[in-house]
């Protein structure tokens, strides 16, 4: 097991260059999971409790959602989650290291459902590409949206890419919902899910 450092939250010391992973969690994680856009965290907590072989990485861009986590994470002692407060396609185009990461989870992205908003979302080429370059081979992502539209375009953007497959869906515990998945379901709205395979 890993040593927990005095802070879950980890501000790298240069941004642009890999992060130590080492250095992070105290030593060499067997395996690296990363929740994009974790929020409140609620699936990264329940589900870095059921695996404390894995080592987690909780990223978002909003500074009191990652301090939150971290509050709750060493509320439940759990050594094996880190948190960065950083946009998610910086993360993986420079702060990851190559050839890192087993499993990417990217639950309820903001679906930007106006078309002048589409840039703003986060699926796209230079996004994948960053997926490319952490992911080792045959390492996993998992995406879950409320948006019917939002979920065909990233169908599509995967698909015109040679380097991912689709893969085998995630099974998740019920104690692992997201906060976002847990109010769809109260409003009886669909869910999307899809996930893909690095090849
Ligand atoms: C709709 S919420 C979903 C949160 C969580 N995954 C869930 O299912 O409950 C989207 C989250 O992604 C974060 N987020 C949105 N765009 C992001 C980006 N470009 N980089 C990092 N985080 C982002 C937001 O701050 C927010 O916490």
């Amino acid at each position: 097991m890993c040593a927990s450092p005095d802070s879950l939250r980890v501000i790298p010391s240069n941004w642009l260059g890999p992060l130590s992973l080492e250095s992070m969690f105290g030593c060499k994680p067997r395996a690296l999971e990363v929740d994009l856009g974790c929020g409140k965290g609620r699936f990264l907590l329940a589900h870095a409790a059921r695996h404390p072989e894995v080592s987690f990485l909780g990223i978002d861009c909003l500074l009191l959602r990652i301090l939150a986590v971290e509050r709750e994470a060493r509320r439940r002692q759990l050594s094996n989650i880190r948190l960065v407060y950083v946009e998610a396609c910086y993360a993986i185009s420079y702060l990851l290291p190559a050839r890192s990461v087993t499993t990417f989870y990217i639950f309820f992205p903001d679906p930007w459902p106006k078309r002048r908003h589409h840039r703003r979302r986060l699926f796209d080429e230079g996004f994948l590409n960053g997926l490319d370059r952490t992911l080792i081979p045959g390492g996993a992502i998992h995406i879950a949206t409320d948006h019917e539209d939002y979920l065909e375009a990233i169908r599509k953007v995967f698909s015109s890419d040679g380097r991912f497959d689709p893969g085998p869906p995630l099974k998740l515990d019920a104690r692992e919902r997201t906060d976002f998945e847990l109010q769809f379901l109260n409003k009886r709205l669909p869910i999307g899910r899809c996930s893909f395979r690095n090849v």
